[in-house]
This record gives structure tokens, sequence and C-alpha cells, in this order.
């Protein structure tokens, strides 16, 4: 029986759990090295399906944002044009992943779209032609729709399955919004890290430090804090505080959120007893609530 609607459809934010800058395509797209992991603060999208091929939205939009520059609008769009269906949708989406914090928001609802319009419309792409589509839309798509925690190169859309152990976070948002496109335009940021391959890190990916408050010590680092630092000073001074205080901090993406992870979720909530974060927990694939999510259905989806 054909699925007319998907309600609460989840949309996981993610972090960036390193993050090195290998080369520069020539298009201007850096080429890049980074493991990407996701956590339970998720946006919840409502799809409809609709008979006249028109793509709308329902209730609240983005500030600011018009349908051509919406991520969902473009998602589905896409989808359209690549299937051809005459279907189109009115999309709802409950917000709660911040813009501008290197949560990967705006990539994580364009993923979703796609995955759940592909199952409304009965179109039968698969998950590696919609993770095709989906890089068209921004380089940290592909990882959505792949699903699970991954080490990722080329552009961010190269991805391998990596193994991680649950892990809580506690992410803190500076008061600042910062802009992808400024961060990796900067002239000052480091653009020739040495290569690695996966096995060089796996082992010393996650290692607990008793020394630091029992927080995780992340391989590697993230390139785009020393030049998220300098436009939002913010950063800064937040990360140096946490570092100040004997936390493993690290920036996601190109910010401005700063994450600190532990093992355990007590350590994570002794620590933010005197910080203002909000606790996280890693979700190493996703794993979603219920049937009407269909990542996991992907696999079988035809
Ligand atoms: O692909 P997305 O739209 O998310 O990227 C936003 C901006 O970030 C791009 O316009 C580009 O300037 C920069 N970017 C980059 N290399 C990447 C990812 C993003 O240069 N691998």
């Amino acid at each position: 029986m054909a699925v007319l609607s998907l309600e609460r459809v989840p949309a996981p934010a993610k972090l960036n759990l390193f993050l090195h800058i290998v080369g520069r395509r020539s298009d201007g797209y850096h080429l890049l090295q980074s493991v990407f992991t996701f956590v339970d603060l998720c946006d919840y999208l409502d799809f409809q399906r609709r008979d006249d091929g028109v793509i709308t939205r329902a209730g609240q939009s983005l500030a600011g944002l018009t349908e051509d520059d919406d991520l969902i609008i473009q998602a589905a769009r896409l989808l359209q044009r690549a299937t051809g269906t005459h279907f189109g949708a009115t999309i709802a989406c409950d917000k709660r992943i911040p813009a501008g914090a290197g949560l990967g928001g705006g990539s994580s609802n364009a993923a979703t779209t796609l995955i759940a319009l592909n199952r409304l419309w009965q179109t039968g792409l698969s998950r590696t032609q919609l993770m095709q589509l989906g890089v068209q839309l921004g380089a940290d798509v592909p990882v959505f729709i792949f699903g699970q925690s991954a080490f990722a190169q080329g552009i961010g859309e190269q991805l391998q399955a990596i193994t991680l152990p649950n892990l809580s976070y506690l992410l803190i948002k500076p008061d600042v919004f910062v802009s992808t496109p400024a961060i990796f335009q900067d002239q000052g940021l480091t653009r020739d890290s040495k290569p690695v391959i996966i096995t060089d890190f796996t082992d010393s990916l996650i290692s607990i430090d008793p020394q630091k408050n029992h927080s995780v010590l992340f391989f590697g680092e993230n390139v785009l804090e020393t030049v998220a630092c300098k436009q939002a000073p913010k950063i800064k001074i937040l990360l140096q505080g946490l570092r100040k205080n004997d936390l493993h901090a690290r920036m996601t993406g190109s910010g401005s959120c700063v994450f600190v992870g532990f093992k355990d979720k007590e350590q994570a909530t002794r620590q933010n007893s005197y910080l203002s974060g909000i606790i996280l927990h890693g979700q190493p694939t996703m794993q979603m609530p219920s049937d009407r999510w269909v990542v996991n259905g992907l696999n079988t989806h035809p």
C-alpha cells in the first residue's frame, strides 16, 4: 500500500571528531580527511505527498531564508528532476539544530528529505544514487545518507564506515554565527595536513585522559579552529576556558560549536554542572526510533 505521509522523521546533527585539509580541487573545494559521527540532537521533518507536483514548506521556514535557498526545497526539487516523478510534497521542519554551528543541520535536513521522498514517491533510488544526488547540495550531505560514523575523504563524500564506542558529548554553542565559506576561503587556513590512512588513526582515534577530567582526546586536530578563532574570538575564549579547566575541547566543522567527549554520561553531566552546555549522546549509526525512519530500510529498498 502506498505511503502518503511520513511524520517526525529525524534529521540528526553531526560532529567532526577531527578535520584535516590535505589539498584543494580546481573548483576551489577543499580535499579533507575527517571523522563524522551523529548525535541525538535532531530536527524533525514531516512529509505529505502531493499529486499536483508542487513542492512547498508548511509551518515556519528558516528566518531570512527564501525557498530557493532552502536546502529542504532544493533537495526535493533535485530528486523530482532526477527521477521525473509527477509527485510533489508539503514539508514541515521542527528546527532544533542551530544554524552556523558546525552541526550540519541544513545538510542533514537535505539528506533526510532525499531519503524520505525517495520512499514516499516510490522513486526507488539506491543509497549510492541518493548520495550522488546529495553531494550536489553540499559536501556534508552524503554522510547523512550513508548513515554511519565514517572516515570521510574527497570533499567529504568518500566514506568508509568506522566503529566508535558510545560516547557522551558536552556541547557548547558560543553566541556567534560562523560562515562556512568565509572559514574555508581564509588565507590563513592550513591546507597541507599530512594525509593519513584509516589504520593510522583507528587505534588512537579516541583515548580517555584521566588527567583531563576523563575527557576524550581525539586523534589529530580540527584545522578550521585557528581561522574560526581569528574570525570569531568568542570561540577562542571558550576553547581556552575549557582547556584551562583540564578538558580536551574541540570545535566541530567550521564552528561555532565546541564539544568535549566523555566515555560516560556521569562525567559529562558533572562537568556541565558549571558550564552551560547540553549533554548529547553519540549515535554511531542512525538507529532511529521507529520503522518510519528509512535509512536502515534503504539496504533492502528497491
Ligand atoms: O558544500 P557546502 O555548501 O556545505 O560548503 C559550503 C562552502 O564551504 C563551500 O562553498 C566551500 O566554500 C566550502 N567547502 C570547501 N571544501 C569542502 C567543503 C566546503 O571549500 N570540502
